[in-house]
C-alpha cells in the first residue's frame, strides 16, 4: 500500500515529483519522500506525515536533480517514522529505491546482506533492494543487469523504481502491484497510477508483471524477465486533468458525490438501446452455459456485490456474494460453469485478487468489474467490464459505488438473458429508469436536506441504518460511509433483524436511518414504529411518493420515485451527503480518514 512515482528529464524534477506525490496521497499518507540525482550523487529527503510536511523541509534549494523518484507510504513493515519513509538507500548511498508491496523473503535477504557487512537503517522490507543493487554494481555489473539480478531474487508483490548516482535513468519493475509509464514531450514519468502525472502527460503505458522498464529523458525500453524486448502499447488517457483535481469543492469526496450524474452518464453511455443492453465486450450468448454466479469483493464494493446478488437471485439466476477475504479462507464450490465476478473499484485490492485467483485455480470463469483499465484484476481475469466512473481520489468510495451498481444492472440483464433465455419481466421499465438515473441523482443532490439532518446526528452515541432487500446493502453502505469519515459508531442492519438483538442498542441517542424502496413497505413501517417506541428518532430515506413513511418518520430525506430496483442507489446518495456533512461539522480528515487508504494492496 503506497504510491510511487518517478521523473526523468533534462531540467529539475523536484516540483513535478512533489505534484505527483500529492496526486498519489490517496494511496497512503503516513510518510513521504523523494530522492534526486544531478550527477553529483543522490540526495534524499523524507519525512513522516503528509507530502506537505516533506515539501516544507525542501525550501533551501539544495535538493534538485533531473532524475528522481518519490514515494508516499502506508505502513506495512515498520511504523511510520522518518527512518522507515522511502526512498531507501544502500550503505554507499549509490542507489535509492521506492517500493509498493511486500517482499516476502526480505528477512532471508537482509540476514544474508548483514552477514556480508551491510548495515540497515530502517525496519522496512524495501531496504534490501538498494543494498542488493549496490552489491552487484560493486561486482562490476552494469546498472540494468544489477537491477535485473536483484529483482530475480525477490519474492512477493511489488512495484519498484530505483535511481543510481551517476546514471540519468530510472529502472523499474512490477509484480502484482500497479505501475504505469507516462510518456512526455520533454520528460518521462512513472507512477503507481495515472493521476500522478496526468497534468504532465496523457500518454501512458501500463506495465505488465515482470516487465523491466529502463526510462531515460527521451526514451524508454521495456523487456521481460529474460531480457527480451516486449512491445507495450502507448494509450491515450481521456481523463481531463481537472478530473483528478478537487476543483471548487472543499473535499474530493464532495466533488465526487456531485460528479455522480456525470459519471453515471459515462457508465451508461451507449450501453442501452431501447429494450436492449449493449455491452460491447459481452455480445448476446457470451454467458451461455453459466449456471452459477458468485461475487467477491470488499467494503463498499462488497455492498455493490450484494446489490448484484439480489438482482440476479430475483431474476432466477443462482447468485451469491462473498466478502473476498472470507472467500479466500472458505472458498465456495465452483465448476467451469461458474462465473466469479470480482467487484473492485481499483482492481488492485489484494483480498479480491486472491479470491479471484482461488476461483480461477479451481476452474471457474472470472470477470473483473472495475474502474481501472490496466488494473491487475482487469488483466488477470478472463473478462473485464469497466464501470467508467473516472478517477476517484477520496478514500471513501462514492461515485464508483453508483457506477458499480448501474453496471451490475446492465450486466445482470445480459446474464439473465443468456442464462435463462429470457429477458426479465419489467426489464424495459428498469432500463428506462436506469437511463433516467443520472437525472434523478442530480435531483437528489440539488434538493438534499442532508446537511441539516446531519447536524442533528452530532453528539449521538450510535447511528443505525436499516433496510430490506436492495435497501439492506445500502444500509450497510450508509453505515460504512458514516463510520469511516466521522469516526462515530455506525452500523447497518437488515430491518427484520432489529428485533433479534440490535433493538437492545436503540435509545433516544441513536438516530436510525430507515431506507425505503417502495417494496416491503408495510414491514419497514412496522420496524419504524418498533424503533420509535424505544424513543429513537427515525430519518426516513425513501421515494417522495411514500407518504406513509414520510408522515411516520421524524425527518424525511426524499428521493425521486423510480423503479424499485434503483431507489436504493438514490437513497445512498442522500446517505453519502449525510456522512459528508456530519464529518465536515466534526472537522474530520474527510478525504484521508485515519488508518485507511484508497487502494488496499495487502491481505
Ligand atoms: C470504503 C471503501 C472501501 C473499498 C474497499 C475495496 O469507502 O472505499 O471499503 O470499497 O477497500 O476497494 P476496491 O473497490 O478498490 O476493491
Amino acid at each position: 500500500m503506497c504510491g510511487i512515482t518517478a521523473r526523468v528529464g533534462t531540467d529539475d524534477s523536484l516540483d513535478a515529483l512533489l505534484a505527483s506525490l500529492k496526486n498519489l496521497e490517496y494511496r497512503g499518507y503516513d510518510s513521504a519522500g523523494i530522492a534526486v540525482q544531478n550527477g553529483t550523487g543522490i540526495k534524499v529527503s523524507k519525512h513522516e506525515g503528509e507530502v506537505a510536511q516533506l515539501e516544507s523541509q525542501l525550501t533551501s534549494g539544495d535538493v534538485f536533480g533531473e532524475v528522481g523518484i518519490g514515494h508516499t507510504r502506508w505502513s506495512t513493515h515498520g511504523p511510520p517514522t522518518n527512518e522507515n519513509a522511502h526512498p531507501h538507500t544502500g550503505c554507499q548511498g549509490r542507489v535509492a529505491a521506492v517500493h509498493n508491496g511486500i517482499i516476502d523473503n526480505y528477512t532471508t535477504l537482509r540476514e544474508g546482506l548483514q552477514s556480508r557487512g551491510h548495515e540497515f537503517t530502517s525496519d522496512t522490507d524495501t531496504e534490501v533492494i538498494p543494498h542488493l543493487v549496490e552489491e552487484r554494481l560493486a561486482d562490476g555489473m552494469a546498472p540494468e543487469a544489477a537491477f535485473r539480478e536483484t529483482v530475480a531474487q525477490l519474492d512477493g508483490s511489488y512495484a519498484i523504481a530505483i535511481i543510481i548516482d551517476d546514471d540519468p535513468t530510472v529502472y523499474a519493475t512490477r509484480n502484482g502491484s500497479p505501475l504505469v509509464i507516462g510518456v512526455g514531450e520533454t520528460a518521462n514519468y512513472l507512477a503507481s497510477d495515472v493521476p500522478a502525472f496526468l497534468e504532465f502527460t496523457d500518454q501512458v503505458i501500463y506495465l505488465e508483471d515482470d516487465d523491466i522498464a529502463v526510462i531515460t529523458p527521451d526514451d524508454y525500453r521495456i523487456s521481460d524477465g529474460n531480457g527480451s524486448w516486449v512491445p507495450r502499447p502507448v494509450e491515450t488517457v481521456d481523463w481531463d486533468p481537472e478530473d483528478a483535481e478537487k476543483g471548487k469543492y472543499d473535499h474530493y469526496m464532495l466533488k465526487e458525490i456531485h460528479e455522480q450524474p456525470t459519471s453515471l452518464r459515462q457508465t451508461l453511455h451507449g450501453r442501452i438501446d431501447g429494450d436492449d443492453v449493449i455491452l460491447e465486450e459481452f455480445p448476446p450468448g457470451t454467458f451461455e452455459g453459466i449456471t452459477r454466479v458468485q461475487f467477491v469483493a470488499c467494503g463498499t464494493s462488497y455492498h455493490a456485490a450484494m446489490y448484484g446478488e439480489g438482482l440476479l437471485s430475483e431474476w432466477g439466476v443462482d447468485a451469491n456474494s462473498f466478502i473476498a477475504s472470507e472467500y479466500a479462507a472458505y472458498p465456495a464450490p465452483v465448476d467451469e460453469n461458474t462465473l466469479v465476478i470480482g467487484v473492485t473499484q481499483s482492481g488492485e485490492t489484494a483480498d479480491t485478487l486472491e479470491a479471484l485467483q482461488r476461483a480461477r485455480d479451481r476452474g471457474a470463469r472470472t470477470l473483473a468489474l472495475t474502474n481501472v483499465i490496466g488494473s491487475t484484476a482487469a488483466r488477470t481475469c478472463d473478462d473485464a467490464l469497466f464501470i467508467r466512473a473516472g478517477p476517484e481520489i477520496g478514500v471513501a468510495a462514492t461515485k464508483t459505488f453508483s457506477s458499480q451498481v448501474a453496471t451490475l444492472v446492465l450486466l445482470g440483464e445480459r446474464l439473465v438473458r443468456d442464462v435463462t433465455g429470457e429477458p426479465t419481466d419489467e426489464h424495459s421499465q428498469r432500463l428506462a429508469a436506469l437511463e433516467s438515473l443520472p437525472g434523478d441523482v442530480e435531483t437528489v443532490i440539488e434538493n438534499s436536506q442532508a446537511a441539516a439532518v446531519s447536524r442533528r446526528c452530532l453528539g449521538d452515541t450510535g447511528h443505525f441504518f436499516v433496510g430490506r432487500g436492495s435497501a439492506y446493502s445500502v444500509a450497510l453502505e450508509g453505515a460504512l460511509k458514516f463510520k469511516e469519515i466521522t469516526y462515530e459508531h455506525a452500523e447497518g442492519f437488515a430491518a427484520g433483524e432489529l428485533k433479534h438483538g440490535p433493538l437492545a442498542l436503540v435509545t433516544p441517542e441513536t438516530p436510525i436511518f430507515a431506507i425505503g424502496t417502495g417494496r416491503h413497505q408495510n414491514r419497514l413501517e412496522s420496524n419504524v414504529r418498533e424503533i420509535q417506541t424505544r424513543g429513537a428518532p427515525v430519518i426516513a430515506v425513501a421515494p417522495r411518493t411514500d407518504s406513509e413513511l414520510a408522515d411516520t418518520a421524524d425527518e424525511f430525506l426524499p428521493v425521486p420515485a423510480t423503479h424499485s430496483a434503483l431507489v436504493a442507489i438514490l437513497a445512498n446518495v442522500q446517505l453519502q451527503l449525510v456522512a459528508y456533512h456530519a464529518a465536515n461539522e466534526m472537522d474530520r480528515s474527510i478525504d484521508k480518514p485515519r488508518n485507511l487508504a484508497k487502494s488496499v494492496t495487502v491481505e
